[in-house]
This record gives structure tokens, C-alpha cells and sequence, in this order.
């Protein structure tokens, strides 16, 4: 099976901060396609990670285009500082636009974020957690640029890939297809050597990799072997 399509997203939270930005220019001369920031808040998920400033740092300096993951209670309070520190995708959580985190999902309101992240010229994205049923993809397909299937609880690098994830992915691929094929498909979590080719048969096109990618002796290689799946 050959995919051209596969781009490769690595994820700086598994970098090495002490180095952040030579970090990214490995990753950027060794192949990768986009850079992958996760924004966490302490609230939305049990861990504080990194704002706007460490990101802009980070980014700075390269050509790759920028995913803001923003795992954050009030996106549109965020979404404005990432595109203007340079990030091309913004990405809020399905999950943080409800009225509380175990109210129901709604749909209208995820609409109205997405337009005024758009207002903000940037593209969006949409991250759903893998127990979301995906309720709301089919209705904000047509506002958004790109899905993010999470196959891992959002909180930290280095857990273990979720299945109930994968059919999320199989769902939302689905939904895509017939929908809104022009919309990216994202996989986030626990993504490898092992699990990549069952993401890529299933549909994805961008493949967030944390660990697997910045524990690699050899990040070239790595980016080789996936493009080579
Ligand atoms: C999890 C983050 C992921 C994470 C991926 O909250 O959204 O992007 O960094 O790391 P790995 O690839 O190690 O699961
Ligand atoms: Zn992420």
C-alpha cells in the first residue's frame, strides 16, 4: 500500500525543551510537514504545557505551517494570539465548546467558534476525544478544514494508542468522504512505526507523532519509513 498523501506532524511537546528550536529545525530538515503545538490550560486537561510565547519561539524561524492544538476551556480567548504568533491551523476541542465538559455536544456553538476563528484568518480545526461519538462532525464539516481524531486522552505525550479512537477515525473518515472530502483528516495519540499504517489505511492524512518522533535516533528515518508505509 502506497499513501502520497501521508504528511507528518510532529508534536513539540515531546521535544526537547532545552533545545526547543534546534528541535524543530531537525524535524524541519529531516522531512516533517507541519509542526504540531499542544496548548494545554490546566483545565481542559489536568496539565499546564506552553502559550503563545514559547510557541512563537519554537516556530519561529521555520517555513513548516503550524497546528495550534488547543486543549483549552476558552479557545476563542487563545485563538487570535496563535495566528497571529504565524500558527496556519487553529484547533479547538469539541468538547470544550459545551456548556460543561459532561453537558451535551452542541453544535451550535462549536459552529460559532469555528466562524470566528475563521474570522481570524486562520484555518479551522476540530479535536474530538476518543468517547465522543462525533455527533457534531457531520453538521460543521462545511465550516471547518480539518478533523483532529484523538487516539489518546489529551494531556500528555507517550500513552498508549486507543481503540476506541481508531473507530473514531474510521467513523470520521467516513463522514469526510462523503461530506466534505477537501477536509484533512488529523490522527493525535500514540502514533508509531506499529500503529501507522492501520491510521493511514483507515484514512488519515496528517499524523501527529510525539514520542515516536523525537525519541527516534534518527528523525529522517523515521519520516522515511512512514511515507514509506
Ligand atoms: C496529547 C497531545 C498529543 C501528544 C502526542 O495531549 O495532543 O499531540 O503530544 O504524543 P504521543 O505521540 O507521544 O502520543
Ligand atoms: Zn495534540
Amino acid at each position: 500500500m502506497k499513501n502520497k498523501r501521508v504528511l507528518v506532524a510532529p508534536s513539540i511537546l515531546a521535544a526537547d525543551f532545552s533545545q526547543l528550536r534546534v528541535d524543530v529545525c531537525l524535524a524541519e530538515h529531516a522531512g516533517a510537514d507541519m509542526l504540531h503545538l499542544d496548548i494545554m490550560d490546566g483545565h481542559f486537561v489536568d496539565n499546564i504545557s506552553f502559550g503563545p510565547d514559547i510557541s512563537k519561539i519554537a516556530i519561529s524561524g521555520s517555513k513548516l505551517p503550524a497546528e495550534a492544538h488547543l486543549m483549552v476551556r476558552e479557545p476563542l480567548k487563545w485563538a487570535k494570539k496563535f495566528k497571529e504568533i504565524g500558527c496556519e491551523y487553529i484547533t479547538f476541542h469539541d468538547e470544550a465548546v459545551r456548556k460543561s465538559p459532561k453537558s451535551s455536544p452542541n453544535l451550535e456553538d462549536a459552529i460559532r467558534v469555528a466562524e470566528e476563528i475563521r474570522k481570524e484568518g486562520a484555518k479551522v480545526g476540530i479535536s474530538y476525544n476518543p468517547d465522543n461519538d462525533l455527533s457534531t462532525l457531520p453538521g460543521i464539516i462545511r465550516y471547518i478544514d480539518l478533523v483532529l481524531i484523538m487516539t489518546v486522552y489529551p494531556g500528555r505525550a507517550g500513552q498508549k494508542f486507543l481503540e476506541e479512537g481508531f473507530l473514531n477515525l474510521k467513523k470520521a473518515a467516513s463522514i469526510r468522504d462523503k461530506e466534505s472530502p477537501r477536509v484533512l483528516l488529523a490522527v493525535d495519540g500514540g502514533i508509531n512505526l506499529d500503529t501507522a499504517p492501520k491510521v493511514i489505511a483507515a484514512g488519515a492524512d496528517i499524523l501527529v507523532m510525539g514520542s515516536a518522533f523525537f525519541e527516534a535516533d534518527d528523525y529522517a528515518d523515521i519520516i522515511r519509513k512512514i511515507k514509506a508505509i
